[in-house]
């Protein structure tokens, strides 16, 4: 019974995209060698997806056995976290073979499957490469730490001490997370830098032994067939040449737009010239692999003008795309997004193309902001595939999974662990999350124990709701926020316009309370509207043909609470 509620939903669903809607031609306006400017992309966490063995984390199996959950929202592009060989201390940022795959998550074969699955259903598939940095316990850095002499001594960051003893770090540099991103080791009697944490020890990009062995890293992926990749904080690749000492800063916490925090400007340890020509050459790289072409995206984090320098401007000369996290930090307010999308579409105007961050493995979930009401998170999809750009999926947010308060003190990520002596009620005062395991829970499959992600012990708790959270559930209900993902991304997919259309604020008809834009292709136009109050909004002014509403709803007139509509101008 419940198999045929199921498919009738689904059903329902599809009818509603093949007829009620507008019907542009099918197939987008991007040739062949810019599939990713139109494309959608998923992200996936692998420990946390699928769980296909009962070990109580997810794994490479599990992920092609859920594949068609994806392809059925719509989803062009898979993204998976990294899942190669590591000891697992940052949940696989921490690499310590680039070319084996974790024994957890499962092995080579295993992964070339998953690879040809993807692409079998018509799907693209982008790695993490994490570049900057490797794990401590990479034969590389076991070996470059043994003795000054040995054949990869320089393929880390290595610097004698200052003071009389030497014991003092070589500079004032402090890394990412706060404290000196300098630590000793007792072998070589020098310290090592690390951008991010004190086992994670940077890779030397002035070597070009080390240069040559990571670009043949991506090579190795890309001709198994990976269509391209996610770049781990790609603004930290290079250091300043004579490690100058950064310049005081007032900032204490560094933010999306700015790494400078901890009192100082991040001005020698990041966004070095060396880390945008790199984007080039490794741009050349994954340029020479053709049919289809590939891609890549940037986590970047800096200013405007700074972080555009890793972008494509010719079509060829940095990377495809960065992140831009202002999303997160931007309250969800007509009025806020509007300033925001004018910003990005002033600054990455074509041929740039923006991609707006919404959650991901370390931040929080996207419905947390808007206080866990599906009714706004239905509203920010409908932003997400309507707005120019790529959009990017975090797993789990077509459900409305929401985030779990889990101590600092007993929390798994690293990060929790550094900062476990915070008084977790100061945590809670910040509103903010210090522990990266509340956006990783798992993913929530049904309403059987563990919500269908593992017969075993999960390594993260399960959602409390996630009776009413799943997908199986969540799949029967027409209205849920599952349904709406679907009906969305498919109506964009159907619709070039708004893949490849320009965009174009609608300003008279934006308000404290209205964010509108126009999207513009060839001879096309619609107008979407954008309700962000809880109140009903008269729309006789802008009345047209409605082709979508978040909303079941035929009242041409009137908007209603937080309802996205699309119009048809001509
Ligand atoms: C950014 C990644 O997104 C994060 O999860 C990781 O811990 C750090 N980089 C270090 O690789």
């Amino acid at each position: 019974m419940g198999f045929f509620v199921y498919c009738n939903v689904r059903f329902l669903v599809s009818m509603l995209l093949c007829f009620c809607w507008w019907n542009l031609p099918v197939f987008s306006q991007s040739s062949n060698a810019d599939w990713w400017k139109s494309t959608t992309v998923y992200q996936i966490y692998p420990r946390s997806f699928y769980d296909s063995d009962g070990d109580g984390t997810g794994d490479l199996n599990g992920i092609i056995q859920k594949l068609d959950h994806i392809k059925d929202l719509g989803i062009e592009t898979i993204w998976i976290s990294p899942f190669f060989l590591s000891p697992q201390r940052d949940f696989g940022y921490d690499i310590s073979d680039y070319r084996s795959i974790a024994p957890e998550y499962g092995d080579m074969e295993t992964c070339l499957k998953l690879i040809e699955e993807i692409h079998a259903r018509d799907m693209k598939i982008v790695f993490d490469l994490v570049m900057n940095h490797t794990s401590d316990e990479h034969a590389w850095f076991k070996e470059s730490s043994f003795n000054r002499e040995n054949e990869k001594a320089d393929w880390y960051v290595w610097k004698d001490g200052r003071g009389k003893n030497g014991q003092k770090p070589p500079n004032n540099w402090k890394a990412t997370i706060g404290g000196s991103g300098w630590h000793w080791h007792e072998g070589r009697k020098q310290f090592y830098w690390a951008s991010f944490l004190d086992f994670q020890p940077d890779l030397n990009y002035s070597n070009p032994e080390v240069k040559s062995a990571m670009l043949d890293v991506a090579r190795h992926w890309l001709s198994k067939g990976v269509d391209g990749f996610r770049l781990d904080i790609f603004n930290s690749i290079y250091e300043d040449a004579s490690f100058r000492n950064n310049p005081a800063s007032l900032r204490i916490v560094p933010s999306e737009e700015s790494p400078d925090g901890f009192f100082q400007q991040m001005k020698y340890n990041v966004n070095q010239e060396g880390s945008f020509r790199f984007a080039t050459e490794l741009r050349a790289v994954v340029d020479s692999f053709q049919n289809p072409a590939r891609f890549m995206v940037g986590e970047v984090f800096g200013d405007v003008e700074t972080t555009k320098k890793f972008c494509s401007y010719n079509g060829k000369d940095g990377l495809h795309t960065i992140f831009l996290f202002k999303t997160l930090s931007t309250p969800f307010k007509a009025k806020k997004w509007r300033k925001m999308v004018e910003e990005f579409e002033h600054n990455f105007a074509e041929p740039f193309v923006p991609t707006y961050v919404f959650s991901n493995h370390d931040r929080r979930r996207s419905i947390t902001p808007l206080d866990n009401d599906v009714r706004r998170a239905k509203l920010l999809a409908f932003f997400q595939f309507t707005v120019r750009g790529i959009p990017f999926t975090y797993y789990g947010e077509e459900l409305g999974i929401e985030k779990p308060l889990l101590p600092l003190k007993t929390g798994l990520d690293p990060l929790a662990q550094r900062y476990k002596s915070i008084p977790q009620f100061m945590v809670n005062l910040t509103g903010q999350s210090l522990n990266r395991d509340e956006c990783r829970t798992p993913m929530l499959w049904d309403s059987t124990q563990n919500a269908g992600f593992t017969s075993g012990k999960p390594w993260l708790p399960i959602s409390q709701n996630f009776r009413n959270k799943n997908v199986q559930t969540q799949e029967r209900d027409s209205v849920s926020l599952l349904n709406f993902y679907t009906r969305i991304i498919n109506f964009r997919n159907e619709n070039p316009i708004l893949q490849d259309g320009t965009l174009a604020i609608a300003k008279e008809l934006c308000n404290r309370k209205v964010f509108a834009f126009y999207r513009e292709l060839n001879e096309a136009k619609v107008l979407v509207l954008l309700n962000f109050s809880g109140q009903e909004i008269n729309s006789e002014g802008f009345s047209s043909e409605l082709i979508f509403s978040t909303h079941s709803t035929n009242n041409i007139n009137t908007l209603l609470p937080f309802e996205g509509r699309i119009l048809k101008l001509q």
